[in-house]
Protein backbone atom coordinates (compact mmCIF):
# COMPACT_ATOMS: atom_id res chain seq x y z
CA UNK A 1 0.00 0.00 0.00
CA UNK A 2 1.52 3.52 -0.85
CA UNK A 3 1.80 6.17 1.76
CA UNK A 4 -0.52 9.55 1.35
CA UNK A 5 1.60 12.69 2.54
CA UNK A 6 -1.16 15.50 2.08
CA UNK A 7 0.31 18.44 1.62
CA UNK A 8 -0.74 21.33 4.05
CA UNK A 9 -0.11 24.21 0.79
CA UNK A 10 -3.92 23.75 0.35
CA UNK A 11 -4.89 23.74 3.89
CA UNK A 12 -6.95 26.49 5.15
CA UNK A 13 -3.66 28.27 6.66
CA UNK A 14 -6.47 30.03 9.45
CA UNK A 15 -6.42 26.99 11.04
CA UNK A 16 -3.55 25.17 10.23
CA UNK A 17 -2.84 23.47 13.77
CA UNK A 18 -7.04 22.16 13.13
CA UNK A 19 -6.25 21.22 9.81
CA UNK A 20 -3.20 18.62 10.72
CA UNK A 21 -4.82 17.26 13.06
CA UNK A 22 -8.05 16.24 11.28
CA UNK A 23 -5.67 14.74 8.33
CA UNK A 24 -4.04 13.08 10.68
CA UNK A 25 -6.83 11.57 12.50
CA UNK A 26 -8.28 10.97 8.79
CA UNK A 27 -5.11 8.50 8.23
CA UNK A 28 -2.48 10.48 6.77
CA UNK A 29 1.07 8.69 6.60
CA UNK A 30 3.35 11.79 6.18
CA UNK A 31 2.31 15.41 6.30
CA UNK A 32 4.13 17.45 3.82
CA UNK A 33 5.27 20.60 4.20
CA UNK A 34 5.99 23.23 0.50
CA UNK A 35 8.35 25.71 1.66
CA UNK A 36 9.14 28.38 -1.25
CA UNK A 37 10.57 31.74 -1.12
CA UNK A 38 9.70 33.81 -4.37
CA UNK A 39 12.37 32.92 -5.74
CA UNK A 40 13.18 29.17 -6.83
CA UNK A 41 9.55 29.42 -7.73
CA UNK A 42 7.22 32.71 -7.67
CA UNK A 43 5.10 31.74 -4.85
CA UNK A 44 6.07 32.26 -0.99
CA UNK A 45 4.98 30.08 1.86
CA UNK A 46 6.05 29.33 5.27
CA UNK A 47 9.41 29.06 6.96
CA UNK A 48 10.52 26.90 10.42
CA UNK A 49 8.88 29.41 12.79
CA UNK A 50 5.84 28.10 10.94
CA UNK A 51 6.86 24.20 11.49
CA UNK A 52 8.49 24.65 15.21
CA UNK A 53 4.50 25.57 16.02
CA UNK A 54 3.27 22.73 14.12
CA UNK A 55 5.69 19.84 15.60
CA UNK A 56 3.92 19.47 18.49
CA UNK A 57 0.92 18.76 17.24
CA UNK A 58 1.52 15.06 15.06
CA UNK A 59 3.79 12.29 15.46
CA UNK A 60 3.74 11.88 11.68
CA UNK A 61 6.56 12.60 9.44
CA UNK A 62 7.09 15.95 8.68
CA UNK A 63 8.53 15.34 4.78
CA UNK A 64 9.67 19.14 3.93
CA UNK A 65 9.64 19.97 0.27
CA UNK A 66 12.41 22.61 -0.40
CA UNK A 67 11.43 25.34 -3.29
CA UNK A 68 14.19 27.48 -2.60
CA UNK A 69 17.08 29.47 -3.63
CA UNK A 70 20.27 28.66 -1.17
CA UNK A 71 19.27 25.52 0.43
CA UNK A 72 21.95 24.92 1.94
CA UNK A 73 21.26 28.51 4.19
CA UNK A 74 18.01 26.64 5.84
CA UNK A 75 19.06 23.04 6.44
CA UNK A 76 20.13 23.46 10.36
CA UNK A 77 16.78 25.50 10.90
CA UNK A 78 14.31 23.09 9.19
CA UNK A 79 15.82 20.59 11.27
CA UNK A 80 15.74 22.50 14.41
CA UNK A 81 12.07 23.13 13.83
CA UNK A 82 11.54 19.48 13.59
CA UNK A 83 11.40 18.10 10.23
CA UNK A 84 12.32 14.49 9.61
CA UNK A 85 12.51 14.59 5.80
CA UNK A 86 14.23 17.38 4.49
CA UNK A 87 13.88 17.12 0.42
CA UNK A 88 16.05 19.04 -2.09
CA UNK A 89 15.84 20.31 -5.82
CA UNK A 90 18.67 19.16 -7.60
CA UNK A 91 17.82 22.47 -9.52
CA UNK A 92 18.67 24.46 -6.61
CA UNK A 93 22.37 24.02 -5.70
CA UNK A 94 25.46 23.72 -7.90
CA UNK A 95 26.58 21.13 -5.04
CA UNK A 96 23.83 18.42 -4.58
CA UNK A 97 26.46 16.07 -3.01
CA UNK A 98 27.89 18.52 -0.70
CA UNK A 99 23.82 19.27 0.30
CA UNK A 100 22.66 15.75 0.44
CA UNK A 101 25.58 15.11 3.16
CA UNK A 102 25.12 18.07 5.11
CA UNK A 103 21.14 16.94 5.49
CA UNK A 104 22.40 13.58 6.00
CA UNK A 105 24.07 14.45 8.95
CA UNK A 106 20.51 15.74 10.31
CA UNK A 107 17.58 13.76 9.08
CA UNK A 108 16.48 12.43 6.46
CA UNK A 109 17.10 13.70 3.03
CA UNK A 110 15.48 13.37 -0.10
CA UNK A 111 16.36 14.96 -3.97
CA UNK A 112 13.37 16.40 -6.03
CA UNK A 113 13.51 16.79 -9.66
CA UNK A 114 11.28 18.76 -11.57
CA UNK A 115 9.51 17.59 -15.01
CA UNK A 116 12.33 18.74 -17.30
CA UNK A 117 14.90 17.57 -14.85
CA UNK A 118 16.54 13.99 -16.38
CA UNK A 119 17.19 11.36 -13.76
CA UNK A 120 20.69 11.42 -14.36
CA UNK A 121 20.75 14.64 -12.38
CA UNK A 122 20.28 11.84 -9.50
CA UNK A 123 22.55 9.13 -10.55
CA UNK A 124 25.44 9.67 -8.44
CA UNK A 125 24.09 10.83 -5.02
CA UNK A 126 20.98 7.72 -5.34
CA UNK A 127 23.26 5.82 -2.93
CA UNK A 128 23.34 8.71 -0.66
CA UNK A 129 19.47 9.28 -0.41
CA UNK A 130 15.92 7.73 1.43
CA UNK A 131 13.71 9.16 -1.08
CA UNK A 132 13.42 10.31 -4.75
CA UNK A 133 10.58 12.58 -5.70
CA UNK A 134 9.49 13.25 -9.39
CA UNK A 135 7.54 16.46 -9.42
CA UNK A 136 4.21 15.49 -11.03
CA UNK A 137 3.75 19.76 -11.96
CA UNK A 138 6.03 22.41 -11.79
CA UNK A 139 6.80 23.72 -8.64
CA UNK A 140 5.18 26.62 -7.05
CA UNK A 141 1.23 25.95 -7.09
CA UNK A 142 -1.24 23.29 -5.59
CA UNK A 143 -4.13 22.68 -7.93
CA UNK A 144 -2.56 22.21 -11.16
CA UNK A 145 -2.87 19.24 -13.53
CA UNK A 146 -0.93 16.23 -13.44
CA UNK A 147 1.41 16.10 -16.69
CA UNK A 148 1.05 12.26 -17.66
CA UNK A 149 3.44 12.37 -20.15
CA UNK A 150 5.79 12.17 -17.13
CA UNK A 151 4.61 8.57 -16.50
CA UNK A 152 7.66 6.61 -18.45
CA UNK A 153 9.84 9.16 -15.89
CA UNK A 154 8.51 7.26 -13.03
CA UNK A 155 8.52 3.85 -14.32
CA UNK A 156 12.30 4.76 -15.14
CA UNK A 157 13.27 6.11 -11.38
CA UNK A 158 11.83 3.07 -10.48
CA UNK A 159 14.30 1.03 -12.50
CA UNK A 160 17.10 3.14 -11.58
CA UNK A 161 16.47 2.84 -8.06
CA UNK A 162 16.49 -0.93 -8.18
CA UNK A 163 16.97 -2.67 -4.93
CA UNK A 164 18.43 0.28 -3.26
CA UNK A 165 16.27 1.38 -0.12
CA UNK A 166 15.21 5.07 -1.49
CA UNK A 167 12.03 5.67 -1.36
CA UNK A 168 9.97 6.74 -4.99
CA UNK A 169 7.54 9.45 -4.05
CA UNK A 170 5.44 11.67 -6.96
CA UNK A 171 4.21 15.07 -6.19
CA UNK A 172 1.67 17.34 -8.39
CA UNK A 173 -2.17 16.68 -9.20
CA UNK A 174 -2.39 13.12 -7.81
CA UNK A 175 -6.56 12.49 -7.47
CA UNK A 176 -7.84 9.49 -6.28
CA UNK A 177 -8.91 9.30 -10.56
CA UNK A 178 -5.14 8.89 -11.86
CA UNK A 179 -3.33 7.53 -8.40
CA UNK A 180 -3.38 4.23 -10.27
CA UNK A 181 -1.50 4.82 -12.67
CA UNK A 182 1.42 6.08 -10.01
CA UNK A 183 0.66 3.39 -8.57
CA UNK A 184 1.41 0.60 -10.95
CA UNK A 185 4.82 2.68 -11.15
CA UNK A 186 4.96 1.24 -7.90
CA UNK A 187 5.79 4.59 -6.26
CA UNK A 188 6.04 4.04 -2.49
CA UNK A 189 4.56 8.26 -1.35
CA UNK A 190 2.07 10.10 -2.75
CA UNK A 191 1.58 13.67 -1.75
CA UNK A 192 -1.89 15.10 -2.28
CA UNK A 193 -2.46 18.61 -1.70
CA UNK A 194 -5.85 19.94 -3.06
CA UNK A 195 -7.65 16.29 -3.72
CA UNK A 196 -7.22 15.90 0.06
CA UNK A 197 -7.83 19.63 1.73
CA UNK A 198 -10.39 20.30 -1.28
CA UNK A 199 -12.69 18.05 -0.49
CA UNK A 200 -15.54 17.68 2.68
CA UNK A 201 -14.21 13.91 3.71
CA UNK A 202 -10.13 13.57 4.27
CA UNK A 203 -10.51 9.96 5.37
CA UNK A 204 -12.70 9.08 2.52
CA UNK A 205 -10.18 10.73 0.20
CA UNK A 206 -7.13 9.40 1.98
CA UNK A 207 -8.66 5.54 1.56
CA UNK A 208 -9.28 6.00 -1.94
CA UNK A 209 -5.65 7.06 -2.86
CA UNK A 210 -4.18 4.11 -0.66
C1 LIG B 1 3.73 21.97 -5.78
C2 LIG B 1 3.89 21.37 -4.41
C3 LIG B 1 2.94 20.30 -4.14
C4 LIG B 1 1.49 20.76 -4.14
C5 LIG B 1 0.63 19.58 -4.47
O1 LIG B 1 4.67 22.94 -5.96
O2 LIG B 1 5.18 20.84 -4.25
O3 LIG B 1 3.24 19.59 -2.94
O4 LIG B 1 1.08 21.28 -2.93
O5 LIG B 1 -0.67 20.02 -4.57
P1 LIG B 1 -1.72 19.29 -5.52
O6 LIG B 1 -1.87 17.89 -4.97
O7 LIG B 1 -2.93 20.10 -5.38
O8 LIG B 1 -1.14 19.27 -6.90
ZN1 LIG C 1 5.56 19.44 -2.53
Amino acid sequence: MVLVAPSILSADFSRLGEEIREVAAAGADWIHIDVMDGHFVPNLTIGPVVVQHLRPLTDLTFDVHLMIERPEDQVEAFVRAGADIITVHAESTRHLHNLVSMVKERCRVGVALNPATPLHAVEHVLDDIHLLLIMTVNPGYGGQVFISSLLPKIRAAKALIGNRKVLLQVDGGIKPENVERVKKAEVDVVVAGSAVFGSSDYEAVIKRLK
